[in-house]
C-alpha cells in the first residue's frame, strides 16, 4: 500500500529505527526493493531523482510502482522525489500521485531556502504530501550537481528551518557525500554534531550518501574488469551510531548500482555467448535484493510493516 514518508517515519522515530530509502530507476531495480521489503516484512521509500523522472519518464515510472504496489500489498511503500529543484518537477510528482518530495533548496543561500522550501511544504501538505528538506550540503556527484564540498549542518540554524518551513523530515550534512568515493581522510561522521540537532529538533532527520560500498561487490565488479579506483562508503558502525542517535531515513543508491554493475560484468565473464536480457537482468534483480535486504537489516525496519 501506499504510504505518506510521515506515516513510516513517526513509528521510526518513536522506536528508533531508520526506514531505507533506495533509488529506483527501472523495472528491476523497483521489483527488487519491493521483494526486499516482502522479505524483511519492511517498509520502503522508492527514491526517484529529477534524473531518473528524465530516463524512465513519469508516467512509466508511477504505473511501474503502481504495479508493484498492487503486487506487494503488504508492503508500505512511500514514492518519494529525491533531490527535486524543479518546480516544474515537483508539481508534476504531486499530480502523478508521488506520497513525498524531497525539496533540495541546500544550493541557495539560507533565507531563499527556507523560503521556498516553506513554500513547497504548504504545496505539499495542501495535497495530503509529505515535504523533506535539506539544510548543508552533502558532498560528492549528482546528475546536475557535482563535487560540492560538504558544509555541516549548523544545529541552531537548523532547529529555525524545521519550525519555519514545517517540513517533515531534514536531511543534513555530518560528513557524507553522494557515490563511491566518500572520504579523503578518515571514514568518520560528525555524530556530535548529529546527537546536538537531534537533540534541538523532534522532526526525523535524513541521512544521504549513506552507502556502504561493500568490498565483496567492489571485489566481484574488479575481478570482471571493472576500474573503480579507490571507492570507499560509510562503515555500518557509523551507520549505527547515526541511527542511535536519531537518523530515521536513509539513502542508499551507491550499493544498488554496484550491485547491478558486479552482477553484470560476471555474468558475461561467465556466459560470453548469452544474449537474453531477462538472464542478466534477472541476476542483476537477485544481487540487489540481497544488498537491499542487507541494508534493511542494518537499518532495523525489519518486521515493521
Ligand atoms: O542523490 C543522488 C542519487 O544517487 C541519484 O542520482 O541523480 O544520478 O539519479 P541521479
Ligand atoms: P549514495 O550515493 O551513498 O548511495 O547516496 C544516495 C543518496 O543520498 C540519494 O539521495
Ligand atoms: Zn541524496
Amino acid at each position: 500500500m501506499y504510504a505518506t514518508l510521515t506515516e513510516v517515519l513517526e513509528p521510526a522515530a518513536k522506536h528508533n529505527y531508520s526506514v531505507g530509502h533506495f533509488n529506483v530507476n527501472n523495472m528491476e531495480i523497483i521489483q527488487s526493493v519491493l521483494q526486499a521489503g516482502k522479505a524483511q516484512k519492511s517498509p520502503v521509500i522508492l527514491g526517484t531523482s529529477e534524473g531518473a523522472i528524465r530516463y524512465a519518464g513519469i508516467r512509466f515510472l508511477k504505473k511501474m510502482v503502481d504495479a508493484a504496489v498492487a503486487d506487494y500489498p503488504d508492503v508500505p511503500v512511500v514514492l518519494h522525489l529525491d533531490h527535486g529543484t524543479s518546480s516544474t518537477v515537483i508539481h508534476d510528482c504531486i499530480k502523478h500521485g508521488w506520497t513525498s518530495i524531497m525539496f533540495d533548496g541546500s544550493h541557495l543561500p539560507l533565507q531563499e531556502n527556507l523560503n521556498v522550501t516553506k513554500e513547497m511544504a504548504e504545496l505539499c501538505h495542501k495535497n495530503g504530501v509529505s515535504i523533506e528538506g535539506e539544510l548543508g550540503t552533502i558532498g560528492g556527484v549528482e546528475d546536475d550537481v557535482s563535487s560540492r564540498e560538504i558544509i555541516y549542518t549548523e544545529p541552531d540554524v537548523a532547529a529555525k528551518f524545521v519550525k519555519q518551513t514545517k517540513v517533515d523530515a531534514l536531511a543534513i550534512a555530518i560528513g557524507t557525500s553522494h557515490g563511491a568515493y566518500k572520504f579523503e581522510g578518515e571514514a568518520k561522521l560528525d555524530i556530535g554534531r548529529l546527537k546536538v540537532i537531534n537533540e534541538l529538533i523532534k522532526t526525523p532527520l535524513v541521512l544521504h550518501g549513506a552507502s556502504g560500498v561493500p568490498q565483496e561487490l567492489l571485489d566481484k565488479a574488479a575481478n570482471n574488469g571493472a576500474e573503480l579506483g579507490h571507492p570507499e562508503g560509510v562503515p555500518e558502525d557509523q551507520v549505527k551510531r547515526a541511527i542511535e542517535n536519531g537518523i530515521n531515513k536513509i539513502n542508499t543508491d551507491t550499493d544498488i548500482r554496484l550491485a547491478f554493475l558486479a552482477s553484470v560484468r560476471e555474468f558475461f565473464n561467465q556466459h560470453p555467448g548469452e544474449f537474453d536480457p531477462r538472464k542478466f537482468l534477472g541476476c542483476a534483480r537477485e544481487e540487489m535484493q540481497k544488498v537491499i535486504e542487507h541494508r534493511i537489516e542494518l537499518f532495523g525496519s525489519g518486521g515493521r510493516a
